[in-house]
Formats: C-alpha cells, sequence, structure tokens
C-alpha cells in the first residue's frame, strides 16, 4: 500500500533561479525535507507566465469557481498551476522585495486566487513566506504585503521571514526553521485542514504593525473611527442604496459597525471581531446586490 503523503508547494518567486531568494529558498527546502511523509513540489513561478490579470468576467462566481483564463492559473480549474495549488496541503513563498513590496508576479498570482474567495477551497490551508532585500529594504512591508493576500484567501499564516542580505548567514538557519514549521503543518492539514473562522481573520496582525481589524474599521470609517463618518453613515443619509431590501441590510450593517467601534474602543478586540464579521454579513450581500446585481 501507498503511504499518504502530504505535500508542500514551494514557489520561487524571483525571476533569478539561482539567486539569492533561491538560495534562501533551499534552506528552506532542507528544513521541509527533515520532516518524514512531506513531499515538495517546487516551481519557479517565472516559468508559467504569462498569468493574465483578472478580467473581471465573474465566470469563477457564476459557475464552477474556476477561472476560464487560458493560461496556467484558468482553464477551467485544468490550469496547471491551479491544480498545483488544489493539491497541495501548504503553500510556500519565497520571493525578492521590489520597492518595498512582493514582485508584479506574485500580484497576478494571488490577483487570479478569486475563484478560492468563492469556493473557500483554500480555507485553512498553511502558508508561510521569505521576503528577501539586497538593496534599501522594505522587507515588513513586503511581508505585510504577501500575508495580507495569504489571509484575504483564509489561508492559515504560521509564519514569515523578512530578510535583509546584511544578515542572510543568520537568515538561512531561520528559513530552515521556517521550512520546518510549514512541513509539520502540511502534515498536520493531511490529515485533517483546520478552517480558519471569520472572527479568527479579523483577529490577524502582522507584529503590532498592521492589525486586519484595525485597518477595515479605519476602511469603514474613511480613517476615523466614527460612525458618522462612515460609509453606511453616508449611504444611508445620501439615499445611495435603492431597493428595500439592500436599505434593510445597509441598517443592520450600520447597527454591528456601531457595536465593534465600541468594543474596539474599550479594547474588546474579540468582541470587535464578532461585530465586524456580522457587519460584513450585512455589508458584503448589500453592496452586491446594489451595485453588482448580475455578478450572483
Ligand atoms: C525592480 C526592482 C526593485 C527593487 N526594489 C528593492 C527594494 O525596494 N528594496 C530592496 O532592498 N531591494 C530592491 N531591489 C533589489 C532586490 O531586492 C534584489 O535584486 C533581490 O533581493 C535579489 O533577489 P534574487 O537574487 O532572488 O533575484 C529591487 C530590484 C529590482 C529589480
Amino acid at each position: 500500500m501507498v503511504e499518504e503523503m502530504a505535500k508542500v508547494l514551494c514557489v520561487q518567486a524571483s525571476p533569478r533561479k539561482n539567486g539569492y531568494t533561491a538560495k534562501l529558498l533551499d534552506g528552506a527546502i532542507k528544513g521541509i525535507k527533515s520532516v518524514n511523509k512531506v513531499e515538495i513540489d517546487l516551481i519557479h513561478l517565472n516559468d508559467y507566465f504569462p498569468i493574465s490579470p483578472c478580467i473581471s468576467c465573474w465566470n469563477c462566481v457564476k459557475n464552477k469557481n474556476s477561472c476560464i483564463l487560458n493560461d496556467s492559473m484558468g482553464k477551467n480549474g485544468k490550469g496547471e498551476l491551479f491544480k498545483k495549488i488544489c493539491n497541495a496541503n501548504a503553500l510556500f513563498i519565497a520571493h525578492p522585495v521590489y520597492y518595498g513590496r512582493p514582485p508584479a508576479g506574485l500580484h497576478l498570482f494571488f490577483e487570479r486566487f478569486y475563484p478560492f474567495m468563492w469556493s473557500g477551497k483554500l480555507n485553512g490551508m498553511p502558508f508561510a513566506s521569505i521576503s528577501q532585500a539586497a538593496n534599501n529594504g522594505g522587507i515588513r512591508t513586503a511581508q505585510i504585503d504577501i500575508t495580507r493576500w495569504a489571509i484575504t484567501f483564509n489561508l492559515r499564516v504560521v509564519g514569515g521571514l523578512p530578510v535583509h542580505m546584511v544578515s542572510y548567514d543568520e537568515a538561512i538557519g531561520h528559513a530552515e526553521e521556517l521550512g520546518k514549521k510549514i512541513a509539520e503543518e502540511a502534515l498536520a492539514d493531511s490529515r485533517e485542514r483546520r478552517r480558519v473562522t471569520p472572527v479568527e481573520r479579523y483577529m490577524f496582525s502582522y507584529e503590532g504593525q498592521w492589525s486586519r481589524l484595525e485597518s477595515s474599521l479605519m476602511d469603514m470609517t474613511n480613517g476615523t473611527m466614527q460612525y458618522e463618518e462612515s460609509l453606511i453613515a453616508y449611504a444611508i443619509s445620501h439615499n445611495s442604496m435603492k431597493t428595500k431590501e439592500t436599505v434593510e441590510l445597509l441598517q443592520q450593517a450600520g447597527e454591528e459597525l456601531k457595536q465593534s467601534l465600541a468594543h474596539y474602543k474599550n479594547e474588546e478586540y474579540t468582541s470587535a471581531a464578532e461585530h465586524m464579521v456580522k457587519m460584513s454579513s450585512f455589508w458584503s450581500p448589500a453592496t452586491l446586490r446594489e451595485f453588482l446585481p448580475n455578478v450572483l
């Protein structure tokens, strides 16, 4: 009998096949290999280019949660890269830092994850990354960017390593440790996937530098943390939504936003997150029905 193996999809996202990113990923792969029953699917992202930007056709929402575009992320779920993601127990990405961010190819890669957003197929899949820079830096902003992508699709972020080449000798050891960790998480995933709850997702923060809860509240309130300045209060006072159904949803969303802000101000963050989950359950269908009625 063939024994079950867990699989880590390792994405090397630097155009240079043998550069610093590749070396750090090699370190992580050494760590992955130290865990039994875990295999590695190693890809060089640039081999899968061109990856088209999303064309907003909404086919993935209306039909089978797979993309129709004719490239490695599409072909109705038969694109090579799309299949690799579906078959993995964990995703590990190593990338160079360009302008303090992950490179454009990774943006395209994640932008085409929209089918997963609707299917929830990646919910709970373990994720880790290495952001590597050799010049001015921007390693932490890049790490925030890539972990934000991950939580967008409910991946379970289990670690991340911002590396500047000044500390390469030390970082290579950390890369190995991170590799071991993602391998252990992949193994656990192969037994049973642990889904990320909506509240957990709101509670995500990156080392005190970026918090999903805070950034969502800031976004909804136009950067003020005041309900009166929020998109919802604006929409209500300006009659921006027209149907009885959407107006009702909007009002319910508004009540939840008020509650969330009150809890946040009292530093009751879990309660604030719970109300944001409820807020979103009204706000999202209201906006979809009002402004994007043909996509559902
Ligand atoms: C378009 C571009 C933008 C870059 N932006 C940054 C940057 O913001 N910060 C930085 O430290 N290095 C920057 N660099 C240098 C890269 O970090 C460096 O080339 C990379 O770490 C090398 O990785 P590699 O050997 O895997 O290709 C940039 C390089 C390029 C080509």
